[in-house]
């Protein structure tokens, strides 16, 4: 598909600097070589997350200015509420401060000691949730997702023949639900297709076990959907994005992906028991139930976001955008998961640096490196980000090793990005030939990967 312009054009800009090398060498010893805990004055191109880091249009922040703050019934809720009962279709709404504040209240109504939670591969905070409240994770994505070479279109599906012999071992009883995330961020932004998602439901449905969808990226879902998967070619996303909430029970949002706002999210679910029980928890951990912690204007501002997100043209620049990186270091040779996510580039860290142990992190390791080369900040995904195993206590080892560069929406233009690709390329042929990695100095017991510190080997 050709490339086309932005639908947009910049009215307001914010200066960034360029560190210089030696403010580089400073700032990633100071932070222990690990990214997150770098200032962010520190960076140049910050590509930690696509969370919270969009550019709002200017009718987002026209609306922030008519949030209303009341504490109870505020008006900005019930827009919010409309905006998600059209394009998601859920009838009940539960406003949250974000994504992980929807996934605490999910999984204290449904989790419980023992029991089992299927997904398509797991999420940092959708999984620390599930384990605090005494379930269990098991991944049911398909096994070319874990092939960073797959080309397949759609490696976010769930296997469902897996699926299903996980249900015959453990009882359908001992699973409240199975979670669904669309796209799937640890796998690199890679989409579930809608015959996948119907095949899921099929499935759940005889064994009367719910489906739960992360939604925080499902508009980039739709878009890949829409252009790739047969008989969907001719409806828009907002229609794909509809379909796809029809055939789950509920969602988790973070509104700080596909909605453009800078914090945010809810539950949503179909049954009006569950959502009187989250109603009942919402208002002990987030807020009143018209307001979930947030303010007035940021529910305004995601309310807005939900329109924009499922605009052809809005989601199309989006994808081309991430896309036009990922062709750039592909055709440089640079080892990245294919094909290119909605959200993100995803560097292969164990085939650039294929001499680093996995417990020397090689992907921590290149993020480092990466970060020293032109002040470019990525993220880790991978031995640190995965954690220990509760059980055993030893390191997790995901197949996938990756420093992901996530693109936030609306905010970088094509030269950012030509930056970007040039010191990727230099930065992995650099690394060819590294040898060693890093090791803990210090280490959180909960999502180590934010305030972990390490030191050269
Ligand atoms: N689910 C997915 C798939 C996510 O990517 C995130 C956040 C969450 C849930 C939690 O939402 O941050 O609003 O509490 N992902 C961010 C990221 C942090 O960088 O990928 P949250």
């Amino acid at each position: 598909m050709p490339y086309t312009a932005e639908p947009w054009r910049i009215k307001v800009v914010e200066p960034i600097r360029i560190p210089t090398r030696e403010e580089r060498e400073r700032a990633i010893l100071t932070a222990g070589y690990n990214v997150s805990l770098l200032r962010s004055d520190e960076v140049y191109i910050d590509l930690y997350t696509d969370s919270g880091t969009n550019a709002m249009s200017d009718r987002q922040w026209a609306g922030m200015m008519i949030g209303d703050e009341a504490y109870a019934g505020s008006s900005s809720f019930y827009r919010l509420e409309a905006a998600v009962q059209r394009y998601y279709g859920y009838p009940h709404v539960i406003p949250v401060h974000q994504g992980r504040g929807a996934e605490n209240i999910l999984s204290r109504c449904l989790v419980r000691p023992g029991s089992h939670i299927p997904g398509n591969m797991y999420f940092t905070t959708t999984r620390a949730h599930q384990e605090l409240n005494g379930g269990s994770f098991h991944d049911v994505i398909v096994s070319r997702a874990h092939d960073p070479s797959s080309e397949h279109p759609f490696k976010g599906d769930v296997d469902l023949d897996a699926l299903e012999r996980l249900i015959h071992k453990v009882g359908a009883d001992t699973i409240p639900y199975v979670s669904v995330a669309a796209t799937v961020n640890m796998a690199g932004g890679q989409p579930i297709s809608m015959a996948n998602l119907t095949a899921l439901r099929e499935l759940t449905a005889q064994h009367r076990i719910p489906v739960i969808l992360d939604a925080a990226r499902a508009v980039e879902n739709a878009w890949f959907i829409q252009q790739h998967e047969p008989d969907w070619g001719e409806h828009s996303v907002a229609e794909i994005l509809w379909q796809m909430c029809a055939l789950t029970d509920g969602a988790c949002m973070s509104a700080k992906k596909d909605s453009y706002a800078n914090i945010g999210g809810w539950l949503a679910v179909r049954d009006p028991g569950l959502a009187e029980q989250a109603r009942n928890l919402v208002v002990v951990y987030e807020g009143l139930h018209t307001y979930g912690g947030m303010a007035g204007r940021d529910m305004e501002a995601v309310a807005r976001g939900i329109e924009e997100s499922v605009q052809e043209d809005n989601i199309r620049a989006r994808i081309q955008q991430v896309a036009y990186l990922g062709e750039r270091l592909i055709q440089a040779g640079v080892p990245v998961v294919r094909p290119i996510g909605g959200h993100a580039v995803c560097l292969d860290a164990a085939a650039i640096m294929p001499a680093v142990p996995r417990d020397q992190f090689p992907a921590q390791t290149l993020a480092a490196a990466l970060y020293l080369d032109s002040g470019t900040r990525g993220a880790e995904r991978g031995v640190v980000s995965a954690g220990r195993d509760p059980v055993t206590g030893e390191n997790r080892h995901p197949r996938l090793e990756l420093v992901r560069l996530a693109i936030p929406r609306r905010v970088y233009t094509r030269s950012h990005l030509d930056v970007v690709a040039d010191s990727v390329i230099r930065t992995a042929q650099h690394c060819q030939a590294v040898t060693t990695g890093l090791s803990f100095t210090h280490e959180p017991a909960t999502l180590r990967f934010f305030q972990a510190r390490f030191a050269p080997v």
